[in-house]
């Protein structure tokens, strides 16, 4: 087929021959290699970070925790607790394995779900595999009047926050 009869269905003035063919075809090619090889390049290059949650939270106004109570933060793994004494906040991740405990009311006892330890409130181990208490979690009071937990510092035990 020659260039005149394939210009013939084009209208006037946007005659194709085969070398124009071939280079759009050839220049779209690369378009997309270039586009494909710059979105991988970004994506090298950027950071591959893993951002966690603070150490740091905010659980509320300390009137709101009744005396002699103790509060289970399920998502910051954490118990509150209020004594006669004063405040202070245990970690509720067991020191066997890592999992997390849960507070029994009716025995006054945290407990292990996974190979039994149990804790008392204070954190200390009555029994089970687990080799160290609940550490106790620096807590203190906010600007703003908020009872504050950092999970990530552990205080000697029995060092109430008395408000
Ligand atoms: S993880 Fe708690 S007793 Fe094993």
């Amino acid at each position: 087929m020659t260039d005149e009869k394939q210009n013939a269905i084009l209208p006037p003035g946007q005659e194709l021959n085969r070398r124009a063919f071939f280079t759009k075809i050839g220049l779209g090619s690369l378009g997309i290699a270039a586009a494909g090889t710059l979105g991988f390049t970004y994506e090298f290059l950027s950071p591959n970070v893993l951002y966690e949650p603070s150490p740091i939270i905010n659980a509320g106004k300390p009137e709101s925790f009744a005396v002699d109570s103790v509060t289970m933060d399920v998502n910051a793994g954490i118990y509150l607790v209020r004594a006669v004494e004063g405040f202070f906040a245990l970690s509720a991740v067991c020191t066997h394995l890592g999992c997390l405990t849960a507070w029994n009311p009716e025995l006054g006892i945290i407990k292990c779900p996974c190979h039994g330890s149990q804790f008392k409130r204070t954190g200390e181990k009555i029994e089970g595999p687990a080799p160290k208490p609940l550490p106790w979690l620096k807590t203190w009071v906010s600007d703003d009047g908020d009872l504050m937990v950092d999970r990530s510092t552990d205080i000697p035990a029995l060092q109430f926050l008395r408000i």
